[in-house]
């Protein structure tokens, strides 16, 4: 199953958009770390644990998930930019993170990636399934490559008032839930949150220009407290913020293992 580059929208932003952007501020931002925090919450009420496992983070991205993860596990990723992979390696080893393997992936031919033809007792992809074309088809192939116990950890964006234009899917709880099922695994918790964004999330469609540089600073506005606070209380925050100003949450997060 490889993507038809006919249907697959272009996803080239991803070469560059990470590159040079390893400082501690970067990895505070918002965008980054209400990701980060949402996976930690699910797995927190899920009970997975982090600690001596194999985990895989299909579409690392910048890395920031990485560096809440166990030294201890062994941690497995691709991306797409060959310069992003070697930076966030070299963060990770700057932090002390010695179990590694980080390669970069070929989107066209995905599913035939040496990483995909091993197992893993946590498979993260955070953000990655709006992006793709055949999100049931992609699930099957990923759940091949969890241990029996593994899980997988999804999350994806939820209630966007203007449609990313690198999204190819529009998701809710419905349609994740047919997607599981259709690529025979079974949902064992689903949840919703992260208000914060809401109204702003129209900000968050530009890649440049000034209304970009005005995301980045909503960003880093939210996400330094966010980092500070960590998921329990961010989140409850959040509820009376979504109360207060009628927004929406703007992520699902849910855990997926093999029936
Ligand atoms: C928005 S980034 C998510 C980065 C990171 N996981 C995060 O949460 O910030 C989406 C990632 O999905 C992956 N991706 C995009 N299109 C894809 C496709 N058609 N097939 C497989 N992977 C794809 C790329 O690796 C890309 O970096």
């Amino acid at each position: 199953m490889s993507a038809n580059p006919e249907t697959t929208p272009d996803q080239s932003d991803f070469m560059e958009c990470y590159r040079g952007r390893q400082s501690a501020v970067h990895h505070a931002a918002y965008l980054r770390m209400a990701k980060v925090l949402l996976a930690l919450e699910v797995c927190a009420r899920a009970g997975v644990r982090l600690e001596g496992k194999d985990i895989f983070d299909y579409g690392f991205g910048a890395g920031t998930f990485f560096r809440y993860c166990a030294r201890d596990s062994r941690l497995f990723g691709v991306e797409m930019d060959r310069e992003n992979v070697g930076a966030v390696e070299e963060m990770l080893r700057e932090r002390g993170y010695q179990n590694l393997d980080l390669q970069t992936i070929d989107i066209a031919r995905w599913t035939e990636h040496p990483l995909l033809g091993r197992k893993y007792d946590v498979i993260l992809c955070s953000h990655v399934l709006e992006h793709l074309p055949d999100p049931a088809g992609f699930l099957k192939r990923i759940g091949e490559c969890l241990h029996p116990a593994g899980v997988f950890i999804g999350l994806v964006p939820l209630n966007e008032i203007i449609m990313d234009p690198h999204h190819v899917q529009r998701l809710n709880e419905a349609k994740i839930r047919a997607f599981v099922e259709s690529a025979g695994l079974r949902v064992t918790t689903y949840m919703e949150a992260d208000p914060w964004l809401y109204w702003f999330q129209p900000l968050f469609t530009r890649d440049r220009g000034w209304v970009h540089q005005l995301a980045q600073v909503v960003s880093l506005g939210l996400g330094l407290p966010a980092t500070l606070l960590g998921p329990r209380l961010w989140f409850a925050l959040g509820r009376c913020f979504a109360f207060l100003t009628r927004s929406k949450p703007v992520q699902a997060a849910f855990i997926l293992a093999r029936p």
